[in-house]
């Protein structure tokens, strides 16, 4: 089995996987979304300490599931890279003393890859190659992955990412954190009404360029909270109402980068289609995506909703790969890095 860690950003947690048939065995995890909620996002000082405190808090309840015996661990993974450095450091610091202790290897994952595997979760068999959406916190992206070590940056943010956008608009109205299921419910409760929204721009519109923006309509968001709130406070309406326009306009930019994509000749060889990442939860992006599928002729692959955001097991799952082929870092050489490393993705 292997035994594996993410810390990357606020979600501490820990997961076993069989690696005969990548079944997951055992899986935990403490969100700290209710420690950052006042401060509408993650404070990375306040989320390594809580990893310190948490990660040995949730390895004992793993010992306790295995008796004590860890004799039938065969490696070590954990999420090195991309994330913030002072949280991904708290799980390395748990590997790296795990592997030693238990004279185990270890095996250092790219949490964006890791999302990736969050679709093969009980799966001993990935499907290659793939087309990918990845929409979390830090990241959108178009990738295309043709086998497990050969993935490709098709498009990329050029500044703030979808999920990022959630969180900022929840913060700017004063909503809590993580903004994406708030905003979600928000704008969800305005489309029963069956009313028009606020109408926000659809980010780079005119543009041919394959790649994402949020900043301009992250700030088109904040500009109209200052103006409808000028003469008295926003009301629940108002409130959901903008809710509702920003979620319309962020997806219809995601599925308009999408659908150039498939116009591409390298999506001509993809048959499947897969949505990634913390934001992959959200619905209407889920339900546009996949109308776009069926278009185009792709089968949609999503993972189970409580495996979309940060978790161990679907680092557990990446390191199955590793393990077969003995892609092992020495501990000496084992960092953390905010940004994924140049040999990541081709
Ligand atoms: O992948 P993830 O758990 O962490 C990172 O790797 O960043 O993604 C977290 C992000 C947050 O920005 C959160 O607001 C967003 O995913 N998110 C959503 C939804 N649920 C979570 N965004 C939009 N709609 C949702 N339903
Ligand atoms: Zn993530």
């Amino acid at each position: 089995m292997i035994l594996s860690i993410e810390s990357s950003c606020d979600d501490s947690s820990l997961a076993l996987t069989r690696i005969a048939d990548a079944k997951l065995v055992y899986h935990i995890k403490l969100s700290q979304d209710q420690e950052h909620s006042r401060y509408g996002g993650v404070v990375p000082e306040i989320a390594s300490r809580l990893h310190a405190e948490r990660l040995p808090e949730i390895l004992s309840k793993l010992k306790i599931f295995l008796n004590n015996d860890f004799s039938c661990l065969k490696a070590i993974a954990v999420t090195s890279r991309p994330g913030l450095s002072v949280t991904l450091i708290e799980g390395m610091m748990m590997a790296k003393t795990l592997a030693l202790a238990l004279h185990l290897p270890l095996i250092c994952i790219n949490h964006l890859r890791g999302h990736i595997y969050s679709l093969f979760i009980n799966n001993p068999t990935p499907i290659f190659p793939l087309g990918i959406l990845l929409v979390s916190g830090g990241h959108t992206q178009i990738l295309q992955a043709h086998s497990q070590t050969r993935i490709a940056i098709i498009a990329q943010s050029l500044d703030d990412s979808f999920g990022e956008s959630f969180d900022k608009v929840a913060k700017n109205l004063h909503l809590g954190y993580p903004g994406g299921p708030i905003v979600q419910e928000m704008a969800q409760n305005f489309t029963k009404t069956h009313r028009t929204p606020h109408q926000f721009p659809v980010p780079l519109a005119q543009s041919k360029q394959l790649a994402f923006s949020f900043s301009g309509l992250k700030n088109a968001v904040r500009l109209a909270i200052i103006e409808d709130s000028k003469d008295s406070p926003l009301q629940q309406e108002n409130l959901e109402s903008i809710c509702a326009g920003f979620e319309q306009s962020a997806c219809a930019h995601i599925l308009q980068r999408c659908k150039m994509y498939f116009q591409t000749p390298s999506a001509q060889e993809i048959k499947f289609f897969a949505i990634v990442g913390g934001a992959s939860a959200n619905l209407r992006l889920r339900q546009e995506i996949e109308s776009l599928c069926q278009q185009y002729d792709k089968k949609l692959l999503l993972a189970p909703l409580e495996f979309c955001s940060d978790n161990a097991a679907m680092i557990g799952r990446a390191a199955i790969e590793d393990y077969k082929c003995k892609n092992f870092t020495p501990l000496s050489e084992a960092q953390v890095a905010p940004k994924s490393l140049s040999g990541d993705f081709v």
